[in-house]
């Protein structure tokens, strides 16, 4: 079955993405050759984005953070759009996503399960009190609270455990899908990769790149990036 039969015939898909969904919107990936984890640092980036690292130090991790992922110019791409448009012709249940850039939402869709968080949401470690990704962005150093607190992202930290009602809703989903439509994302970190496990349905298509651990369990294996891949599909709205 082509790509376009499989979509056609769905009712019920659901799209797990990462990284690899954004760099067409101009928001590099982690780790392929021009990657995040590829560029050099004196501290890995995986530590930086460690918890204990926030903690330990905190003007060192809002320095990398405000440089490095806070991409507020990045447009959604033709991916985001395409998704958001299946949600609405009924066709999908579900995003679920790696990412934390906000750009599903950007481009419509309602149900997202962002299993890493969202850099749009920023709380106060002490009072809670929420702050956007703008007021982060156009701060310097440590951003504090007006009770006096350090504002953390809500963004999952290496070492964090992710949200358990985002957790819930998106095996709900992935389990109901009767087709899992899999890209941009290199299926390395745990417990996000492990989702797709939970997947039931008849149809599992990966749509990426390079090569993943997935490829040989495929229905169907599309090498390709995945802003062309989908933009030239239906949106099935009219
Ligand atoms: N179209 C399709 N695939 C793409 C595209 C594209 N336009 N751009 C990149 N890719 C592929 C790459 O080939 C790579 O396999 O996307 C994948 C991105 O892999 P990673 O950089 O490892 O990103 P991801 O899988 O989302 O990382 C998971 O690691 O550090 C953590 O929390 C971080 O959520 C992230 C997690």
């Amino acid at each position: 079955m082509t790509l376009e039969e499989i979509v056609t015939k769905s009712s019920g898909m659901v799209f797990f993405g990462g990284a690899g969904v954004s760099t067409e919107s101009g928001i590099p990936d982690f780790r392929s050759e021009d990657g995040l984890y590829r560029q050099k640092y004196d501290v890995s980036p995986e530590v930086m984005l460690s918890a204990s690292y926030f903690y330990a130090h905190p003007e060192e991790f809002f320095r990398f953070y405000r440089e490095k992922m806070l991409p507020l110019h990045a447009k959604p791409n033709a991916a985001h759009k395409k998704l958001a448009d299946w949600e609405r012709a009924g066709k999908l249940l579900a995003v679920v996503t790696q990412n934390i850039d906000g750009l599903h939402q950007a481009a419509g869709s309602k149900t997202v399960y962002e299993l890493h968080g969202s850099v749009h949401r920023n709380y106060c470690t002490k009072c809670r009190v929420f702050y956007s990704a703008e007021e982060i962005a156009s701060g310097t150093g440590v951003p504090r609270c007006r009770c006096g607190g350090t504002i953390k992202p809500d963004v999952v930290l290496y070492g964090e455990p992710l949200d358990a009602a985002t957790v819930e809703g998106a095996v709900r989903a992935i389990e109901r899908a009767d087709t899992l439509i899999v890209a941009g994302t290199s299926l390395t970190v745990y417990p996000a990769a492990g989702f797709i496990d939970y997947f039931r349905g008849d149809r599992l298509v990966l749509i990426n790149r390079d090569a993943t651990p997935l490829d040989g369990k495929c229905t169907l294996v599309v090498r390709g990036k995945v802003g062309e891949v989908l933009g030239e599909l239906p949106s099935f709205l009219s």
